[in-house]
């Protein structure tokens, strides 16, 4: 099978002369289709700028990252905007859904700028909007829905275009409990009945644990690898806190 994404050598330096920060120094990767990945690791070790180059939004150092058959370190700038509309989903912190528009309208956001015609539009919206439980609140505007609805509809959003890769940065970091179960079952269910691939940084156990493997960050290095397979959500959680502890760091995340 092609790998959806692969990471090769990847480097990203920050600073000139004495003063580097190896933000990442070397990782090399893959993910296939149909699989959802968390990354994890102490602040600093480097999510966030890993994340970053895999979404065009920060460029290499060194390394290659080809999505989709495509080395985007090979990519001109002026053509990030477009390579990232037609292959890439985010989900983020915020959910970033525009309040002038209604749910169904923010859903279809990126079909219509990407000249999708109306019929294939409003097909895969009510499609979409269904399987995530939202299609009932699709002429609402985001103040008018809950809290996990707003959640289902960002991540409706992010995968109405049919990406490659759903990418998504600490998407729990500044939920309650509550509302972060519900959007990481949504996430599950995004991966298991929609074949998402989705690639998820986190600093949290809790979330990790919905993953079917978890790649361990330090000092901008894969530390450690482990897959959820056959074991409980529970059972994994506890491997992901164990690994934590051989990890060192940032245990007050640990919950
Ligand atoms: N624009 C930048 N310029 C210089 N150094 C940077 C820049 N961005 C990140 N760094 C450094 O690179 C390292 C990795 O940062 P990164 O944001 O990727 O960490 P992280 O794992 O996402 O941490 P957190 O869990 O706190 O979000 C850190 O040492 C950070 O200070
Ligand atoms: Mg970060």
């Amino acid at each position: 099978m092609e790998h959806i994404l692969t990471l090769e050598q990847v480097k990203k330096y920050y600073g000139t002369g004495g003063n580097i920060t190896k933000a990442v120094d070397g990782i090399s990767m893959c993910v296939d289709e149909g699989e959802f990945t968390a990354i994890m690791g102490a602040s600093g070790s480097g999510k966030t700028t890993l994340l970053n180059c895999i979404s065009t939004i920060d460029t290499v150092t060194s390394g290659h990252i080809v999505i989709g058959g495509e080395d985007i370190t090979a990519i001109k700038e002026k053509d990030f905007a477009d390579f990232r509309r037609e292959n890439l989903g985010f989900i983020f912190q915020d959910f970033n859904l525009l309040d002038t528009l209604t749910i169904e309208e923010n859903i279809s956001l990126s079909l219509i700028i990407n000249r999708a015609d109306s019929g294939t539009i409003s097909r895969r919206v009510q499609d979409i909007a269904g399987k995530l439980g939202i299609g009932d609140i699709l002429g609402k505007f985001p103040y008018e829905v809950s809290g996990g609805q707003k959640q289902r509809c960002a991540c409706a959003r992010a995968l109405v275009n049919e990406p490659k890769l759903i990418l998504a940065d600490e998407p729990t970091g500044a939920l309650d409990s509550r509302s972060s179960r519900l959007l990481l079952e949504t996430m599950a269910d995004m991966n298991r009945k929609m074949n998402a691939t989705i690639l998820m940084v986190t600093h949290d156990s809790f979330s990790a644990s919905f993953c079917g493997r978890i790649l361990f960050l330090k000092d901008g290095k894969i530390f450690n690898e482990i897959r959820r397979g056959n074991k409980t959500r529970r059972e994994f959680f506890n491997e992901i806190l164990d690994i934590l502890t051989l990890l060192g760091g940032d245990l007050e995340d640990v919950k």
